[in-house]
């Protein structure tokens, strides 16, 4: 049993400000590229966006952003831009954590661990118990991460939890596996560096995701660039598979689910 419900099942409520935002940080090496300066140097400057966007989302109210930093595909790079990225990786875990908890910011990390240095996964577990309680945003990290590699890891600890079940299982039974099952679907998806993309991020929970590219890089991405994509988000209009019609219905007692459905619809009006 999962505390939040799948989206595709029940309706979530929708408020102006996303609950949950998961971001595509891409275009750290053609920022580095456009400068003549080597790729990793974009990878470098990326860090101080993901402190920029840490920073806004907490002032703005967000309860969970969730950054891929690095893919399950990400090992086919070069061997030095990958042992760039993790180097980098370890720095921040060293660096940053204790400013996380400072922040009261609960730090996760998603992903398949067991190709990372010992030291590395070492410090990941001790940062995720040292703010587990903290409540002012939880922040987690995508590393080594695939939508589909997670998927694969739900069905099997699902079918390991309930020995002899070969069938009759619910969407939340599998969703309560994933690797991210502390806290909702993402409200808002943002990709970055112009590619329109999912490339193998949270392949089961974006199902009913508002989708925001921008051409925008990420070093280049900051505050005032989340702005427009919050205000993008405001502006659509949720509707989980129902009419537009049934979202201006009065708010039933029995659905009070459906009580903030439409910012947008009242933007409009
Ligand atoms: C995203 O930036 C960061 C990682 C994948 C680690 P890229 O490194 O993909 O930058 P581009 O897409 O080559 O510009
Ligand atoms: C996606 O970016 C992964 C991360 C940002 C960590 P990529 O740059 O690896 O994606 P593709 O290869 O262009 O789809
Ligand atoms: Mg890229």
């Amino acid at each position: 049993m999962t505390i939040f419900p799948s989206s595709s099942q029940e309706i979530p409520a929708v408020g102006e400000v996303p609950r949950h935002i998961a971001i595509i940080m891409d275009g750290n090496g053609r920022w580095a590229k456009k400068r003549f300066m080597p790729r990793v140097a974009g990878h470098k400057r990326g860090v101080e966006t993901v402190r920029e966007i840490i920073k806004a989302c907490i002032e703005r109210g967000v309860g969970y952003l969730t950054l891929f930093a690095f893919s399950s595909e990400n090992w086919r790079r070069p061997q030095e831009e990958v042992t760039f990225l993790m180097q980098l990786f370890l720095r921040a875990l060293e660096e940053e954590v204790s400013k996380l908890h400072e922040n009261k910011i609960r730090f996760r990390v998603i992903g398949d661990l067991s190709r990372f240095d010992p030291q590395i996964v070492g410090l990941i577990r001790k940062g995720e118990s040292l703010t587990a309680k903290n409540t002012a945003l939880t922040l987690t990290i995508a590393a080594n991460y695939g939508g589909r590699w997670d998927i694969l890891q739900a069905v099997e600890r699902m079918l390991a939890n309930h020995p002899g079940q070969q069938s009759g299982f619910s969407e939340e039974d599998l969703a309560a596996h994933l690797a991210l099952n502390f806290g909702p679907e993402p409200d808002l998806f943002i990709r970055t560096g112009g590619e329109q993309r999912i490339s193998n991020f949270m392949l089961w929970q974006l199902a009913y995701t508002e989708l925001y590219f921008t051409d925008t890089l990420w070093p280049e991405f900051d505050t005032a660039a989340l702005d427009v994509a919050i205000g993008s988000y405001r502006r659509r209009e949720r509707r989980f598979g129902r009419t537009s019609e049934q979202l201006q219905t009065p708010v039933s007692p029995s659905r009070p689910e459906v009580e903030c459905l439409s910012p947008a619809k009242q933007e409009n009006a």
